[in-house]
């Protein structure tokens, strides 16, 4: 069973008992668990804190009319399962509590029909994060060892997918040296840090004052901007900011910062790719060796993990084919080396002007990562079809 978080408010000794130790056989947290409902704004304005699955509410002997309290309940933002118990099943009161909305109405013997009722929810749960999950991807970018371009790749990859007609997000989650708030000059004062310590109201509007905008199809969350500000999120924290931008955006790109810090580890498991930029000096390459060993042993997918070989010299000591399998992985996209324009674009505040080698090249990149390349080929054929 999918878990759930509870809140209750139930007066009366016989519900309260039967529902606590209905509730202790299953995987469920309860946040919010009081005699009454009380004042009903206190209560209202904790739900929308705490923002709990399902509500449990003792109807017996409510202070304002029941068909007000639950229609209130149900519209909270986080939109709970309201489940209305009763000592007995009066059929007014049933169809009084239905009409306003509850899910449930339930009266003793609880047990079973309130482990059921739970049960349906989870199920409902854990479809709603299933569709989540195929609505947007996280893409990570990982540098193999800082310097190797992975920001550089990222923010174009970004911009590009924007300019293609995609809701894009570009999320700088290098919290030691994240510089897309300097590259793409973004204006929010906000980072991903006032999103992560304030998860519990992350909402569309929370979300929208911390983002920025600017370039078409694209938002931006940045780092933190002052050093000492720069805590460590939790796992789960970080999770729940990654989900919740999947539910937001048909691509997230996600800039990982140099190697695997224990943070990007935490964060694997809502990050459906990884993209492993390295450039071609021994260094560089040990660590991307290392970084794929590390995912390996972490159970990341291989067919998860993309290399990118950034800042292409001329000539090449070794062939594409033995760098595959000195890494054990194929080539996903190889970028050319344009410092020259890359510096002249920085110093500009500008991206790189399309028509450049390496901007011509980060496109096809993007096309590819987005399945771009295989959606034209597809309409392409079915022109003959
Ligand atoms: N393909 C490239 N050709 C030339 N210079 C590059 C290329 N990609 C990145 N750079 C430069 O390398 C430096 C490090 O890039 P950055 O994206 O910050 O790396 P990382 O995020 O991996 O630490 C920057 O000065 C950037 O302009
Ligand atoms: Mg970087």
């Amino acid at each position: 069973m999918y878990p759930l978080t509870i809140g209750l408010a139930i007066e009366t000794k016989e519900l309260w008992e039967e529902v606590q130790s209905t509730l202790q056989e299953l995987p469920v947290r309860v946040m919010i668990e009081q005699h009454e409902v009380g004042e009903l704004p206190e209560f209202l304005e904790k739900i929308e804190r705490m923002r709990p699955d399902v509500l449990l509410i003792d109807v017996t002997k409510l202070r304002d009319p029941l068909e007000h309290v639950i229609g209130r309940l149900k519209a909270t933002s986080c939109e709970p399962m309201v489940i209305a118990l009763h000592t007995s099943a009066e059929p007014e009161l049933i169809l009084g509590a239905v009409r306003a909305g509850a899910h449930e109405f339930l009266h003793p013997p609880l047990s079973n029909s309130l482990r059921q009722a739970l049960e349906r929810r989870s199920i409902e749960r854990s479809k709603n994060r299933e569709r989540l999950r195929q609505k947007g991807k996280v893409m990570g970018f990982v540098s193999a060892k800082g310097g190797c371009g992975a920001t550089t790749v990222a923010c174009h990859i970004a911009a590009e997918l924007g300019r293609q007609g995609k809701h894009v997000l570009l999320a700088d989650l290098d919290l030691e040296a994240g510089i897309v708030r300097f590259l793409m000059k973004t204006k929010s004062p906000y980072s991903v840090m006032d999103a992560l310590n304030n998860l519990h109201r992350l909402d569309q509007n929370y979300w929208s004052a911390l983002i920025s905008n600017g370039m078409p199809g694209l938002e931006i969350i940045t780092a933190p901007e002052m050093l000492a500000s720069k805590s460590q999120p939790k796992q789960d924290q970080l999770q729940n900011m990654l989900s919740f931008i999947r539910s937001q955006y048909e691509f997230s790109i996600v800039d990982l910062g140099r190697s695997l810090s224990p943070m990007t580890m935490s964060a694997l498991e809502e990050i459906d790719e990884t993209y492993l930029v390295t450039t071609l000096d021994v260094p560089a390459l040990h660590q991307a060796k290392q970084i794929v060993q590390t995912l390996r042993e972490a159970g990341y997918g291989q067919n998860r993990v993309h290399l990118v070989l950034n800042r292409m010299p001329q000539r090449l000591d070794v062939t594409p084919e033995e760098l595959e399998k000195m890494m054990s992985l194929p080539v996903f996209a190889t970028l050319p080396n344009d410092y020259p324009s890359l510096y002249d674009s920085y110093s500009e505040g500008t991206l790189l002007p399309p028509n450049g080698k390496l901007a011509k090249q980060l496109g096809r990149m993007a096309e590819k990562l987005a399945g771009i390349t295989e959606e034209k080929t597809k309409r392409k054929f079915s022109l003959f079809s």
